[in-house]
Protein backbone atom coordinates (compact mmCIF):
# COMPACT_ATOMS: atom_id res chain seq x y z
CA UNK A 1 0.00 0.00 0.00
CA UNK A 2 1.03 3.80 -0.17
CA UNK A 3 0.03 5.56 2.66
CA UNK A 4 0.13 8.87 3.48
CA UNK A 5 1.32 10.33 7.24
CA UNK A 6 0.35 14.26 7.62
CA UNK A 7 2.62 14.92 10.87
CA UNK A 8 4.81 11.41 10.03
CA UNK A 9 7.96 12.65 11.22
CA UNK A 10 6.71 13.12 15.11
CA UNK A 11 6.74 10.48 17.63
CA UNK A 12 3.81 8.30 16.76
CA UNK A 13 4.34 8.90 12.69
CA UNK A 14 7.76 7.77 12.79
CA UNK A 15 7.10 5.02 14.92
CA UNK A 16 4.25 3.95 12.96
CA UNK A 17 6.51 4.32 9.59
CA UNK A 18 9.17 2.01 10.33
CA UNK A 19 6.54 -0.59 10.92
CA UNK A 20 4.54 -0.24 7.71
CA UNK A 21 8.17 0.22 6.01
CA UNK A 22 9.15 -3.06 7.50
CA UNK A 23 6.35 -4.94 5.71
CA UNK A 24 6.83 -3.85 2.51
CA UNK A 25 4.26 -0.62 2.08
CA UNK A 26 5.49 2.97 1.40
CA UNK A 27 4.80 5.96 3.02
CA UNK A 28 4.84 9.32 2.28
CA UNK A 29 5.11 12.30 4.81
CA UNK A 30 3.09 15.55 4.69
CA UNK A 31 5.50 17.73 6.62
CA UNK A 32 6.10 21.78 7.00
CA UNK A 33 9.39 21.18 5.68
CA UNK A 34 9.96 19.73 1.80
CA UNK A 35 12.32 16.67 1.36
CA UNK A 36 12.47 13.24 0.04
CA UNK A 37 9.77 10.78 0.81
CA UNK A 38 7.56 13.87 1.81
CA UNK A 39 4.94 16.73 0.28
CA UNK A 40 3.85 19.51 2.32
CA UNK A 41 0.87 20.87 3.57
CA UNK A 42 0.88 23.78 0.65
CA UNK A 43 0.65 20.74 -1.47
CA UNK A 44 -2.20 19.45 -0.11
CA UNK A 45 -3.80 22.61 -0.27
CA UNK A 46 -3.27 23.02 -3.63
CA UNK A 47 -5.04 19.37 -4.32
CA UNK A 48 -1.47 17.86 -4.94
CA UNK A 49 -2.05 14.49 -3.73
CA UNK A 50 -0.15 11.71 -4.95
CA UNK A 51 -2.25 8.24 -5.62
CA UNK A 52 -2.78 6.54 -2.21
CA UNK A 53 -4.52 3.71 -0.58
CA UNK A 54 -4.80 5.14 2.91
CA UNK A 55 -4.32 8.76 4.31
CA UNK A 56 -3.15 9.27 8.52
CA UNK A 57 -3.37 12.77 10.28
CA UNK A 58 -0.81 12.80 12.90
CA UNK A 59 -0.01 16.43 12.67
CA UNK A 60 -0.17 18.97 15.61
CA UNK A 61 2.03 21.18 17.34
CA UNK A 62 3.07 19.40 21.49
CA UNK A 63 0.80 20.68 23.20
CA UNK A 64 3.01 19.78 26.34
CA UNK A 65 5.88 21.77 25.16
CA UNK A 66 6.91 22.61 28.66
CA UNK A 67 9.47 25.35 26.54
CA UNK A 68 7.12 26.84 24.85
CA UNK A 69 4.57 29.42 27.16
CA UNK A 70 1.14 29.01 27.65
CA UNK A 71 -0.18 32.23 25.75
CA UNK A 72 -2.41 33.11 22.99
CA UNK A 73 0.08 32.50 20.04
CA UNK A 74 0.88 29.17 21.66
CA UNK A 75 -2.58 28.25 22.12
CA UNK A 76 -3.59 29.22 18.36
CA UNK A 77 -0.88 27.28 17.08
CA UNK A 78 -1.75 23.89 19.06
CA UNK A 79 -5.37 24.25 17.63
CA UNK A 80 -4.93 25.78 14.01
CA UNK A 81 -1.92 22.73 13.82
CA UNK A 82 -4.78 20.14 13.85
CA UNK A 83 -7.76 21.85 12.85
CA UNK A 84 -5.92 23.57 9.54
CA UNK A 85 -3.84 20.41 8.54
CA UNK A 86 -7.29 18.34 8.94
CA UNK A 87 -9.60 20.64 7.46
CA UNK A 88 -7.18 21.03 4.26
CA UNK A 89 -7.36 16.94 3.94
CA UNK A 90 -10.44 16.65 3.97
CA UNK A 91 -11.54 18.90 1.50
CA UNK A 92 -8.52 17.53 -0.91
CA UNK A 93 -9.25 14.02 -0.35
CA UNK A 94 -13.29 14.65 -0.65
CA UNK A 95 -12.15 16.63 -4.18
CA UNK A 96 -9.72 13.19 -5.73
CA UNK A 97 -11.68 12.03 -8.26
CA UNK A 98 -10.10 8.45 -7.26
CA UNK A 99 -9.97 9.14 -3.25
CA UNK A 100 -7.96 7.14 -0.54
CA UNK A 101 -9.83 4.05 0.43
CA UNK A 102 -9.52 5.05 3.97
CA UNK A 103 -8.82 8.20 6.00
CA UNK A 104 -7.46 8.06 9.89
CA UNK A 105 -7.85 11.21 11.90
CA UNK A 106 -6.06 11.07 15.25
CA UNK A 107 -7.18 12.61 18.58
CA UNK A 108 -6.71 12.33 22.17
CA UNK A 109 -8.36 10.50 24.99
CA UNK A 110 -8.65 14.48 26.24
CA UNK A 111 -12.18 14.33 24.43
CA UNK A 112 -13.36 12.70 27.04
CA UNK A 113 -12.93 16.03 29.58
CA UNK A 114 -13.08 15.91 33.06
CA UNK A 115 -15.48 16.42 35.87
CA UNK A 116 -15.81 16.22 39.62
CA UNK A 117 -15.59 12.67 41.03
CA UNK A 118 -15.87 12.55 44.85
CA UNK A 119 -13.21 11.26 47.20
CA UNK A 120 -15.07 7.97 47.33
CA UNK A 121 -15.70 7.03 44.07
CA UNK A 122 -14.49 5.48 41.34
CA UNK A 123 -13.97 7.36 38.22
CA UNK A 124 -16.46 6.77 36.01
CA UNK A 125 -15.97 3.95 32.33
CA UNK A 126 -15.71 5.30 29.26
CA UNK A 127 -15.72 3.78 25.91
CA UNK A 128 -15.90 4.76 22.41
CA UNK A 129 -19.78 5.73 22.84
CA UNK A 130 -19.22 7.93 26.01
CA UNK A 131 -20.17 11.27 26.26
CA UNK A 132 -17.25 13.45 28.06
CA UNK A 133 -17.29 13.97 31.86
CA UNK A 134 -17.45 17.89 31.61
CA UNK A 135 -15.29 20.63 28.84
CA UNK A 136 -12.19 21.54 29.89
CA UNK A 137 -9.75 23.29 27.57
CA UNK A 138 -8.01 19.68 25.87
CA UNK A 139 -11.23 18.55 26.30
CA UNK A 140 -12.71 21.37 23.28
CA UNK A 141 -9.56 21.07 21.49
CA UNK A 142 -10.37 17.32 20.65
CA UNK A 143 -14.00 18.38 19.91
CA UNK A 144 -12.84 21.32 17.26
CA UNK A 145 -10.26 18.60 16.01
CA UNK A 146 -12.67 16.11 15.82
CA UNK A 147 -15.51 18.22 14.10
CA UNK A 148 -12.99 18.73 10.88
CA UNK A 149 -12.16 15.46 10.50
CA UNK A 150 -15.92 14.45 10.39
CA UNK A 151 -16.53 16.45 7.54
CA UNK A 152 -14.71 13.72 5.29
CA UNK A 153 -16.62 12.13 2.52
CA UNK A 154 -17.72 8.88 4.24
CA UNK A 155 -19.57 7.73 1.87
CA UNK A 156 -16.56 7.06 -0.51
CA UNK A 157 -13.99 7.11 2.06
CA UNK A 158 -13.74 4.78 5.05
CA UNK A 159 -13.27 7.72 8.32
CA UNK A 160 -11.44 5.80 11.70
CA UNK A 161 -10.96 8.46 14.47
CA UNK A 162 -8.71 7.01 16.50
CA UNK A 163 -8.50 8.49 20.46
CA UNK A 164 -4.92 8.15 21.48
CA UNK A 165 -4.18 7.64 25.20
CA UNK A 166 -0.40 8.60 27.07
CA UNK A 167 1.85 7.38 24.68
CA UNK A 168 4.76 5.82 26.48
CA UNK A 169 7.97 5.10 24.54
CA UNK A 170 11.48 4.17 25.90
CA UNK A 171 13.30 5.88 28.59
CA UNK A 172 16.35 5.48 29.38
CA UNK A 173 18.15 6.24 32.88
CA UNK A 174 22.27 7.25 32.48
CA UNK A 175 24.50 8.75 34.29
CA UNK A 176 24.76 12.01 32.41
CA UNK A 177 22.90 14.33 33.45
CA UNK A 178 22.52 16.71 30.70
CA UNK A 179 20.93 13.78 28.82
CA UNK A 180 18.57 12.94 31.73
CA UNK A 181 16.31 15.15 30.15
CA UNK A 182 16.26 15.22 26.12
CA UNK A 183 12.95 17.94 25.73
CA UNK A 184 13.81 18.12 21.89
CA UNK A 185 12.48 15.62 19.42
CA UNK A 186 12.14 12.87 22.39
CA UNK A 187 8.23 13.55 22.60
CA UNK A 188 5.72 11.27 24.47
CA UNK A 189 5.00 11.18 28.15
CA UNK A 190 7.99 9.40 29.88
CA UNK A 191 10.80 12.01 28.35
CA UNK A 192 8.91 14.60 30.02
CA UNK A 193 8.72 13.22 33.45
CA UNK A 194 12.46 11.38 33.54
CA UNK A 195 14.19 14.22 34.72
CA UNK A 196 12.55 14.97 38.06
CA UNK A 197 12.22 10.80 38.65
CA UNK A 198 16.26 10.15 38.27
CA UNK A 199 16.65 13.32 40.52
CA UNK A 200 14.16 11.39 42.94
CA UNK A 201 11.80 13.85 42.78
CA UNK A 202 9.16 12.06 40.94
CA UNK A 203 5.88 13.06 42.45
CA UNK A 204 2.46 11.61 42.35
CA UNK A 205 0.29 14.33 40.59
CA UNK A 206 -2.28 16.57 42.92
CA UNK A 207 -4.78 13.52 44.25
CA UNK A 208 -3.22 10.66 42.55
CA UNK A 209 -6.38 9.55 42.09
CA UNK A 210 -6.81 10.28 38.77
CA UNK A 211 -6.80 7.39 35.70
CA UNK A 212 -4.11 7.58 33.38
CA UNK A 213 -4.73 6.02 30.10
CA UNK A 214 -1.68 4.73 28.96
CA UNK A 215 -0.75 3.25 25.94
CA UNK A 216 2.77 1.16 25.05
CA UNK A 217 4.17 2.69 21.88
CA UNK A 218 3.94 -0.43 19.60
CA UNK A 219 0.09 -1.21 20.65
CA UNK A 220 -0.08 2.62 19.48
CA UNK A 221 1.02 1.55 16.17
CA UNK A 222 -0.21 -1.81 16.21
CA UNK A 223 -3.59 -0.51 16.62
CA UNK A 224 -3.09 1.81 13.45
CA UNK A 225 -1.81 -1.26 11.68
CA UNK A 226 -5.14 -3.16 12.20
CA UNK A 227 -7.20 -0.55 11.39
CA UNK A 228 -5.54 0.20 8.07
CA UNK A 229 -5.89 -3.52 7.33
CA UNK A 230 -9.51 -4.32 8.79
CA UNK A 231 -11.45 -3.18 6.00
CA UNK A 232 -14.67 -3.43 8.15
CA UNK A 233 -13.67 -1.08 10.66
CA UNK A 234 -14.85 2.63 10.94
CA UNK A 235 -15.92 5.28 13.84
CA UNK A 236 -14.09 5.63 16.86
CA UNK A 237 -11.29 3.47 18.19
CA UNK A 238 -9.86 4.46 22.03
CA UNK A 239 -6.14 3.22 21.35
CA UNK A 240 -5.67 3.06 25.14
CA UNK A 241 -4.12 -0.39 26.94
CA UNK A 242 -6.91 -2.34 29.22
CA UNK A 243 -5.20 -1.77 32.01
CA UNK A 244 -5.69 1.80 33.14
CA UNK A 245 -4.10 2.50 36.71
CA UNK A 246 -4.49 5.38 38.97
CA UNK A 247 -2.09 8.53 38.51
CA UNK A 248 -0.25 6.98 42.08
CA UNK A 249 -0.19 3.62 40.85
CA UNK A 250 1.54 4.58 37.74
CA UNK A 251 4.25 7.15 39.58
CA UNK A 252 4.91 4.07 42.04
CA UNK A 253 5.60 1.45 38.77
CA UNK A 254 7.70 4.17 37.30
CA UNK A 255 9.67 4.54 40.27
CA UNK A 256 10.43 0.78 40.95
CA UNK A 257 11.67 0.81 37.42
CA UNK A 258 14.10 3.59 37.82
CA UNK A 259 14.60 2.28 40.92
CA UNK A 260 14.18 5.85 42.56
CA UNK A 261 12.01 6.32 45.96
CA UNK A 262 8.80 8.15 45.72
CA UNK A 263 8.98 10.89 48.59
CA UNK A 264 5.70 13.40 47.89
CA UNK A 265 2.96 14.84 46.04
CA UNK A 266 3.25 17.99 43.53
CA UNK A 267 0.32 19.75 44.86
CA UNK A 268 -2.22 20.70 41.93
CA UNK A 269 -1.51 24.32 42.40
CA UNK A 270 2.27 23.86 41.62
CA UNK A 271 1.43 21.90 38.80
CA UNK A 272 -0.78 24.59 37.47
CA UNK A 273 1.98 26.83 38.12
CA UNK A 274 4.25 25.18 36.48
CA UNK A 275 2.56 24.04 32.90
CA UNK A 276 -0.24 26.62 32.85
CA UNK A 277 -4.00 26.42 34.23
CA UNK A 278 -5.20 25.10 31.09
CA UNK A 279 -3.35 21.85 30.22
CA UNK A 280 -2.92 21.52 34.04
CA UNK A 281 -6.16 18.93 33.79
CA UNK A 282 -4.05 16.82 31.67
CA UNK A 283 -2.13 16.00 34.54
CA UNK A 284 -4.39 16.72 37.45
CA UNK A 285 -7.52 14.93 35.77
CA UNK A 286 -8.06 11.80 34.21
CA UNK A 287 -10.17 9.87 32.13
CA UNK A 288 -11.03 6.02 32.92
CA UNK A 289 -11.17 5.32 29.45
CA UNK A 290 -11.44 1.51 27.84
CA UNK A 291 -10.60 0.16 24.16
CA UNK A 292 -14.29 -1.06 23.95
CA UNK A 293 -14.10 -1.46 20.47
CA UNK A 294 -10.45 -1.28 19.81
CA UNK A 295 -10.85 -5.18 21.22
CA UNK A 296 -13.94 -5.96 19.81
CA UNK A 297 -12.35 -5.22 16.48
CA UNK A 298 -10.12 -8.19 17.13
CA UNK A 299 -7.02 -6.28 18.50
CA UNK A 300 -4.92 -7.97 20.50
CA UNK A 301 -2.18 -5.40 23.05
CA UNK A 302 1.08 -6.73 23.54
CA UNK A 303 0.97 -4.80 26.82
CA UNK A 304 -2.52 -4.74 28.24
CA UNK A 305 -0.75 -3.85 31.81
CA UNK A 306 1.36 -0.97 32.92
CA UNK A 307 4.53 -3.69 34.78
CA UNK A 308 5.14 -5.33 31.27
CA UNK A 309 5.06 -2.31 29.31
CA UNK A 310 8.02 -0.04 31.95
CA UNK A 311 9.70 -3.42 31.73
CA UNK A 312 9.84 -3.45 28.60
CA UNK A 313 10.81 0.44 28.03
CA UNK A 314 12.05 2.19 31.08
CA UNK A 315 16.22 1.01 30.92
CA UNK A 316 18.39 2.09 33.30
CA UNK A 317 21.63 2.08 32.10
CA UNK A 318 24.41 2.54 34.82
N1 LIG B 1 2.17 11.29 22.06
C1 LIG B 1 1.09 11.20 22.83
O1 LIG B 1 1.15 10.78 23.99
C2 LIG B 1 -0.27 11.57 22.25
C3 LIG B 1 -1.40 11.33 23.03
C4 LIG B 1 -2.64 11.67 22.51
C5 LIG B 1 -2.74 12.25 21.26
N2 LIG B 1 -1.62 12.48 20.54
C6 LIG B 1 -1.75 13.14 19.24
O2 LIG B 1 -1.21 12.34 18.21
C7 LIG B 1 -0.56 13.16 17.27
C8 LIG B 1 0.87 12.69 17.08
O3 LIG B 1 1.51 12.70 18.33
P1 LIG B 1 3.11 12.69 18.45
O4 LIG B 1 3.43 12.45 19.87
O5 LIG B 1 3.67 11.82 17.38
O6 LIG B 1 3.40 14.21 18.09
P2 LIG B 1 4.81 14.92 17.74
O7 LIG B 1 5.96 14.01 17.99
O8 LIG B 1 4.78 16.22 18.44
O9 LIG B 1 4.75 15.08 16.15
C9 LIG B 1 3.70 15.66 15.47
C10 LIG B 1 4.16 16.17 14.13
O10 LIG B 1 3.26 17.22 13.80
C11 LIG B 1 3.94 18.18 13.01
N3 LIG B 1 3.74 19.50 13.60
C12 LIG B 1 4.22 19.99 14.76
N4 LIG B 1 3.84 21.27 14.95
C13 LIG B 1 3.09 21.59 13.87
C14 LIG B 1 2.43 22.78 13.45
N5 LIG B 1 2.47 23.88 14.22
N6 LIG B 1 1.74 22.75 12.30
C15 LIG B 1 1.71 21.64 11.51
N7 LIG B 1 2.34 20.49 11.84
C16 LIG B 1 3.01 20.47 13.01
C17 LIG B 1 5.43 17.85 12.99
O11 LIG B 1 5.77 17.35 11.70
P3 LIG B 1 6.66 18.25 10.67
O12 LIG B 1 7.73 18.92 11.48
O13 LIG B 1 7.19 17.24 9.70
O14 LIG B 1 5.72 19.23 10.04
C18 LIG B 1 5.55 16.76 14.06
O15 LIG B 1 6.52 15.80 13.73
C19 LIG B 1 -0.60 14.61 17.79
O16 LIG B 1 -1.56 15.32 17.08
C20 LIG B 1 -0.98 14.44 19.23
O17 LIG B 1 -1.80 15.49 19.70
C21 LIG B 1 -0.38 12.15 21.00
Amino acid sequence: MHILIGGGSGFIGSALTARLRTRGDKVTWISRTAGPGRITWQDVERGDIPPCDVVINLAGQHILDLRRRWNDAFIHEVLHSRVDTTLSLVRALNAMEHPPAAFISAAGKCAYGTGEVASHARYPELDESSEPMGIDFPAELVAQWEKAASGIDSARIRHVAVRIGVVLGAVDRTSTLGKLWRVGRAHGFLPLIRLPFCLGLGAVMGHGRQPVPWIHIDDTVGVFVHLIDSEETRGRYNAVAPGVVSNREFTAVLAKRLRRPIVWSAPAWLVRAVVGQDRASILLEGQNVKPKRTLEAGYSFRYPALDGAMADLVRITF
